[in-house]
């Protein structure tokens, strides 16, 4: 049997400016812009490898050596949507095998623990959607197939990038321009490092699905932050980044993870992501910046209570020199920004 295989990494993303909320539950649209730093693929990555064959009889996806469903509207959409390029593809090319018309079997495995509480959606989406784009040898760039990962995981558009990521919220009713876009590689800022402090490995409280969905049905001060902070605060945090500003796009970075932890706060019933140890950084973080006289350490939480700390390579020793005081005995990473995935040239092989 011909088996047509190619596989692909896709790194993990940590936003400074939270997507929370969508105006759109099927297509994954948001209702705000958001922006954030690829980390590293040597330390957090999941590796896909999508194959396809005649013989094979149904989709089929294993995670982490175990079987998992491919029947979600989610993971549907993104195969419907890659069969469809891959089908106009071939429609301009009689040649080609009819990959489209073929069953999928896909084989994913993160190098980092899913239960971390960090984004392994993001990555396995991405993953999934430039493995099979690489199969199918599709030519759409990365902010075309950002629209696809995008329906898998709204975060997932960001991986496709790697150093500085802006996902554009976009406006039409259709998605058709809600993608990813780079605000600045990784060869820009490359001195700017990212720690990891797992706090809790414990699955997720509330996931973020039904989280956001809550807090944009009952939250008042979301209207706020979606109206009135969010669209200044991106723009301000591009030109921090762009201008390589660490204390401004620390001040921002910090002070958007606590809005978005204040409108989850103001959901009803309330949704709590952060616990004491999360609280107890955020105070260490604060100190050691009051101490130093500027800002050399910038903490982000996502749906969780696990801490991601942004410093500048200069100050990695008074940085993590304090949390390892504090917080030693927790697991965790330390991260340079990641790069943006090869382009999809590397050819699928016959077997
Ligand atoms: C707090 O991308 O996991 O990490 O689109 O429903 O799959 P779905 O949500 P998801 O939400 C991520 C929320 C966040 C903020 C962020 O990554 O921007």
């Amino acid at each position: 049997m011909t088996v047509y295989t190619a596989s692909c990494t896709a790194p993990v993303n940590i936003a400074t400016l939270k997507y929370w909320g969508k105006r759109d539950k099927a297509l994954n649209l948001p209702t705000n812009s958001s922006i954030s730093v690829t980390l590293s693929q040597k330390d957090l990555r999941t590796l896909t490898t999508a194959s396809a064959s005649s013989d094979y009889t149904s989709d089929k996806l294993w995670l982490n050596g175990k079987e998992e469903s491919l029947e979600s509207p989610r993971s549907k959409a993104c195969l419907q949507d890659l069969r469809q390029l891959r089908a106009q593809v071939e429609a301009s090319n009689s040649d080609l095998p009819k990959l489209s018309q073929y069953k999928l079997h896909i084989v994913s495995e993160n190098n980092f623990p899913t239960a971390a509480g960090l984004a392994s959606s993001a990555a396995g989406f991405a993953a999934l959607v430039s493995s099979i784009a690489k199969l199918y040898k599709l030519p759409q760039d990365m902010s075309e197939l950002s629209k696809i990962a995008r329906k898998g995981s709204g975060s997932a558009c960001r991986s496709l990038f790697g150093g500085f990521v802006a996902w554009e919220m976009g406006e039409s009713i259709d998605g058709e321009d809600s993608k990813a876009v780079e605000v600045a590689p990784l060869s820009h800022w490359p001195t700017l490092k990212a720690a990891i402090l797992v706090v809790s490995d414990d699955k997720k409280d509330t996931p973020s699905t039904s989280g956001m969905q809550l807090t944009v049905a009952t939250s008042d001060l979301f209207q706020y932050r979606i109206k009135d902070v969010v669209p200044k605060r991106f723009e301000e945090m591009k030109s921090a980044i762009l201008a390589k500003d660490f204390e401004k796009f620390a001040e921002l970075t910090m002070k958007d993870s606590n809005s978005f932890h204040a409108v989850c706060l103001d959901s009803y019933p309330p949704i709590f992501y952060l616990n004491d140890t999360s609280k107890k950084i955020i105070k260490l973080v604060h100190k050691l910046n009051e101490l130093e006289g500027k800002i050399i350490a910038a903490y982000t939480f996502d749906a969780g209570p696990n801490a991601v700390i942004y410093y500048d390579e200069s100050n990695e020793q008074k940085v993590l020199g304090l949390l390892n005081t504090y917080f030693g005995s927790l697991g965790g990473w330390e991260s340079y920004q990641g790069e943006t995935l090869p382009k999809l040239e590397i050819e699928g092989t016959d077997s």
